[in-house]
């Protein structure tokens, strides 16, 4: 069996294959609250051949949304939405999951169909955003956040705790941390974005430390025998890689005495001007590293779409999951495809019965 193929088992999870759906947000939601369009979204990827699917960025408080059309789990009303969620990519065969975030001082943004970019101050359909310090990220998305006092500091972690409660209760069995992407864990630990002069910025341990506590709490709650995980981006392609790399390693040694039970290698995405190499699978090397000088599983995304990559990225213990995006929306079934791509005999570890039975024996024509 080809590695791809292969059983992954995390706590007292097992997923049925190497291949996890990463969160895609589907900016589709009202008041936060997930519909129609999500379950129908959701359950399709469970039922389409992946071992995990992680829902969406999912804000932990209503001014942590990127945009108005974002995931909440700031109420129970938002849960009880999600719960069905849940169950019902739990009935295709793959593990739930949920990714929980603020979107810090990327908040309050239009659909990215509708520009992406901050909606004007004094627009009623948007909000003030927080961020550890008063910068705004760049032209795009220009509005200058508060910065966040130690109430704020407390809250938002807080909030952290009572998604994650909300999570668990609604039937997700693995959850991720956003602590990527330049929303604000990752703006916490950036140098681009945290200028404080007190506990939580300068140095890596002031830097490291909101990321440590929100981490802290959240496993506190977050049953134990369940994976916690989160998303961080361990390199920013802003000209002083080695540096962030070696505090970013620094930071999932320390996540992994807090509890941490696996890595999603992403980029920061800090600021407008990262040189990044798109066009092949260029996370893999790094979030190999991560995994050897870390000593902790890993996770990665970004380009890893053919079945032949994403196998061999496992096959040589680079990743331990290789997250396939895009791909699934264009085909959710795409572990269904790759299976077949890698000559695997039967496809009964890759879809449920119902679907397997008939597979079995079946080749698509052309
Ligand atoms: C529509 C869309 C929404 C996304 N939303 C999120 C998100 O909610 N959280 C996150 O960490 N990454 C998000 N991403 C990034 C994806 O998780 C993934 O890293 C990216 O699509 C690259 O993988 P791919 O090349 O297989 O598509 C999103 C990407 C897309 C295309």
């Amino acid at each position: 069996m080809s590695a791809l193929f292969s059983e992954f088992k995390l706590k007292d999870v097992t997923l049925r294959n190497r291949i996890a759906v990463p969160p895609m947000c589907q900016y589709s939601a009202v008041e936060g609250v997930s519909n129609d369009w999500h379950l129908s979204h959701y359950a399709s990827l469970g039922r389409g051949g992946a071992g995990l699917v992680i829902v969406e960025a999912t804000a932990v408080a209503p001014e942590g949304r990127i945009t108005p059309g974002c995931l909440g789990l700031w109420n129970d009303a938002q849960a009880a939405a999600l719960a069905p969620v849940a169950a019902a990519i739990k009935a295709g065969g793959a593990v739930p999951g949920i990714q929980i975030g603020h979107a810090g001082r990327k908040a309050s943004a239009n659909l990215p169909w509708e520009g992406d970019d901050h909606i004007p101050e004094g627009d009623p359909r948007g909000w003030r955003p927080i961020a550890p310090s008063a910068l705004a990220f760049g032209a795009h998305l220009p509005r200058t956040p508060k910065a966040m006092d130690l109430d704020d500091i407390a809250r938002v972690r807080a909030d952290f705790v009572a998604a994650a409660e909300r999570a668990r209760d609604a039937g997700f069995e693995w959850l991720e941390l956003h602590f990527a992407h330049g929303y604000l864990g990752q703006s916490f630990f950036s140098v681009h974005a945290n200028q404080r002069t007190d506990a939580y910025g300068g140095d890596f341990a002031g830097r490291s430390r909101f990321l440590l506590e929100t981490l802290a709490a959240v496993r506190a709650v977050w049953p134990e025998h369940l994976p916690l995980t989160a998303r961080f981006g361990v390199i920013e392609y802003d000209g002083r890689d080695e540096e962030t790399l070696a505090e970013s390693i620094a930071l999932t040694r320390a996540f992994k005495q807090g509890g941490l039970d696996l890595l999603s290698v992403s980029v920061g995405f800090s600021f407008p001007g990262g040189q990044i190499p798109w066009g092949s699978p260029f996370l893999g090397p790094i979030a190999e590293r991560v995994r050897r000088e870390a000593g902790l599983p890993v996770a990665s995304a970004w380009g890893m779409d053919a079945p032949a990559t994403a196998n061999r990225l496992v096959a040589d213990q680079q990743l331990d999951l290789v997250m396939v995006g895009r791909a699934h929306l264009a085909n959710p079934h795409w572990a269904y495809q790759a299976a077949l791509q890698l000559k695997q005999a039967r496809p009964s570890w890759v879809l449920p019965a119902p679907y397997a039975h008939w597979l079995a024996s079946y080749r698509p024509g052309v």
